[in-house]
């Protein structure tokens, strides 16, 4: 009887640090699942950080459309066809950004210059030309913005 008593209570014994390690085995398993979570969170938002900053970095032409429409369709024309109300009195005219055709006064075609080029351009204006400075009225920001606008009439 007494043996009897002893090997049930070894049994539950037993199963107790059984269910115990378990337990244990779980929770580390449960720390480590964690833990690849977080870091898969981390991994993501990282990720989405560096795809803002690299968007921003591109410019956003949506933003950039508004900003045309503002402070460049006078000139340059409300599609980019060098052709705003201001236009008509201007000698070299403004770039036209959609015809591939199209020569500036240097010779080129917008799409022939580096973003770096264009960049400089609008900040800072072109010599001789009616292009004026924008970079004390636009940030940077708002000046690759604009670009990126003006990018997306290239063809
Ligand atoms: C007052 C008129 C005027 C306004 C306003 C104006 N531009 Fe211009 N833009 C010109 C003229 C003129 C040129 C010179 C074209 C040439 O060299 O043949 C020019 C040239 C450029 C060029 C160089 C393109 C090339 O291929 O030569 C860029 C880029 C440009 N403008 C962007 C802009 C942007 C962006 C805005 C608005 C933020 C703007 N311009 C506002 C008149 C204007």
């Amino acid at each position: 009887m007494l043996y009897q008593e002893f090997f049930h209570e070894y049994v539950v014994y037993l199963e107790n640090t059984d269910v115990a390690k378990t337990f244990v085995k779980l929770q580390k398993l449960r720390k480590k699942i964690m833990k690849k979570i977080i870091s898969a969170l981390t991994l993501v938002t990282f990720a989405s950080f560096f795809l803002s900053a690299m968007a921003f970095a591109a410019g956003d032409k949506v933003a950039g459309a508004a900003i045309f429409k503002k402070n460049c369709a006078g000139c340059h024309g409300a599609t980019g066809e060098g052709n705003g109300p201001a236009a008509v009195s201007l000698k070299p005219k403004p770039a036209n950004f959609v015809n591939p055709a199209y020569k500036d006064s240097t010779g080129k075609n917008p799409k022939d210059y580096t973003d770096a080029e264009l960049t400089a351009v609008i900040s800072k204006g072109r010599k001789g030309t009616a292009m004026p400075t924008w970079k004390k009225s636009l940030s940077a920001a708002q000046i690759s913005d604009v670009l990126a606008y003006e990018r997306s009439l290239h063809k």
